[in-house]
């Protein structure tokens, strides 16, 4: 089964399992790593929003415009952050590296 690691706000870096075509905001859920994710995947809050590893960002798949769009909203927002519900495992993303930003903010609720 692939890897994957998360690495939290204090620097601590969990390598978990990563069952293949579950989001990295199911993964982290199923391991209790405290990524957000209030909308659930619909792309409402952006609260799941990760900072991918360099390396890995380029085998990501490219963002859809509504993922951009919700990113942009992003607190802390770098070069390589994606929505964390919006990349899905596959083979190649194992050892995929992703770091939890230093806050969030839920497009739901903060105006
Ligand atoms: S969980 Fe809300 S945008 Fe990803």
């Amino acid at each position: 089964m692939p890897k994957m690691v998360f690495i939290e706000k204090d620097g601590t870096r969990r390598e978990v399992d990563a069952p293949l075509g579950l989001s990295v905001l199911e993964i982290a859920h199923h391991n209790k790593i405290d990524l957000e994710g209030a909308c659930e995947g619909s792309l409402a809050c952006s609260t799941c929003h990760v900072i991918v590893d360099p390396q890995w960002y380029g085998k990501l798949g490219v963002a859809t415009e509504d993922e951009e769009d919700m990113l942009d909203l992003a607190f802390g927002l770098t070069h390589t952050s994606r929505l964390g519900c919006q990349i899905k495992i596959t083979q190649e993303l194992d050892g995929l590296t992703v770091k939890l930003p230093p806050a969030t903010r839920n497009m739901m609720v903060d105006k």
